[in-house]
């Protein structure tokens, strides 16, 4: 078998990557090791920037998000009672959209599937090999049997634990790391969300996140040990806390049946360069942020507009310059992700450093409601910075 790329893993950034791809004319199969129905219920981040909207539009993949997602202006910021609207849309003239990951991924894969173009789900050893020569191969097992698929270029979007970054001989990689101590109890419920826009709390007893999937399902988060076992946490206990952290005057956090929960730990990650020879790496698979800054999905769709842009160039031209520039322009975008993602989990998370810590955290709120500029500078990294050729 044989196509122009082999694309390893169907999350937003490898179904991403293929439309553009395919839209261009490259044709591409995406191998994915779980069911269809595994990633299309797979619950994980919930916020676009403008620049994915724009994207997932231009690319005619916009027509549910537009009538489902819920668009937002901006969001507030509590601490102690006290709430600040950080209002994006003013600040910055960009807007950000709620709509489930899973969302996104299910309309991605309907429309390659109307394409008719090859995504092969439950496909196992999955290995890639020859990536310093002309022609790398994919090998892998599909329905019992199997299968090679020989490509000019392999684009590594296989997540974090995935087998493509690890392909990479040893040395030739530098990766960047920092674990946290704590992870994020994420839950959703059947409740209408009391807010209109995301509530992102600072508490003595640790961070909580309000944040909806829609007018009647609510998605939140607490901070909690990165070891915490789940079982620990009954529902009634979950409500407790929410209301805790997120407490206001006259107000409450909405409750109802919750039908998801899960502990995901937080991380920091970079791999450089996100390229070897013919395979080049994107999303998880390169870089992993803390959820604060609601950017890991976003990058992984900025890195695939980068990848089709540079691959597509060189197909048409032969030219490498693109794909040559791949690796550092990503990562400008990455480290700037990496930067606000730290900025906003060190704003609001309890890091252990008693009331020292927790006086700067005061501090730096207060700073953000005295200065439009410190408002302006949070708001304009959040809604994501415009994308602009290899930015
Ligand atoms: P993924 O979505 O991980 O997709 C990779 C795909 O490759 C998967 O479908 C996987 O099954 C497949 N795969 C793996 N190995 C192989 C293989 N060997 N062969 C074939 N296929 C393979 N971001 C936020 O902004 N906000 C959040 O709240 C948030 N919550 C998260 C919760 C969890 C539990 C996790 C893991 C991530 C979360 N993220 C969040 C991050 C965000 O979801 C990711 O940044 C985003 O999914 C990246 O997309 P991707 O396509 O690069 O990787
Ligand atoms: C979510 O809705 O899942 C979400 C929103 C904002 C974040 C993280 C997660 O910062």
């Amino acid at each position: 078998m044989r196509a122009q790329v082999g694309i390893v893993g169907a999350g937003p950034a490898g179904l991403t990557l293929a439309l553009l791809l395919e839209r261009a004319g490259i044709d591409c199969v995406v191998l994915e090791s779980r069911t269809r129905e595994y990633v299309e219920k797979r619950v994980r981040a919930g916020l676009l920037e403008q620049n994915t909207v724009d994207l997932l539009h231009e690319l005619g993949v916009g027509e549910r998000l537009a009538r489902e997602g819920l668009e937002h202006r901006g969001i507030f910021l509590r601490h102690r009672g006290h709430t600040q609207h950080i209002d994006m849309a003013e600040l910055t003239g960009r807007h950000i959209t709620i709509y489930g990951q899973q969302e996104v991924v299910k309309d991605l894969i309907a429309a390659r599937l109307d394409l008719g173009a090859p995504l092969h789900f439950e496909v196992s050893e999955v290995a890639i090999h020859d990536l310093e020569g002309e022609r790398p191969r994919i090998t892998y097992t599909h329905a019992g049997s199997e299968h090679e698929l020989a490509c000019d270029a392999i684009a590594g979007c296989d997540g974090f634990h995935g087998v493509c970054r690890p392909s990479i001989p040893l040395g030739l990689l530098t990766e960047h790391e920092s674990v946290y101590d704590f992870g994020w109890l994420g839950i959703l419920a059947e409740a209408a969300p009391t807010t209109d826009e995301l509530i992102y709390g600072w508490h003595e007893n640790g961070f909580a996140l309000y944040s909806m999937r829609s007018p009647r399902i609510s998605r939140l988060y607490l901070q909690v040990p990165a070891d915490e076992d789940i079982e620990r946490w009954p529902d009634e206990r979950i409500w407790e806390e929410l209301q805790t952290r997120l407490a206001a005057e006259g107000w409450s956090v909405g409750e109802g049946p919750i039908f998801e929960k899960g502990i995901a730990p937080l991380r920091s990650f970079v791999a450089e360069p996100m390229q070897h020879g013919r395979l080049f790496l994107a999303g998880d698979a390169a870089h992993i942020v803390p959820p604060t800054g609601a950017k890991g999905l976003n990058l992984a769709v900025n890195d695939v507009r980068l990848l089709a842009a540079a691959l597509v160039d060189w197909f048409r031209t032969g030219s490498s310059a693109g794909l040559d520039g791949y690796s550092t322009a990503a990562l400008r975008r990455v480290w700037r992700a990496q930067d606000f993602s730290n900025y906003m989990t060190q704003l609001l998370h309890d890091l252990g450093g008693g009331e020292f810590q927790q006086g700067l955290q005061l501090a730096r709120l207060e700073y953000l409601e005295r200065s439009e500029a410190a408002a302006r500078s949070l708001a304009e990294n959040y809604v994501g910075l415009p994308a602009a050729g290899d930015f």
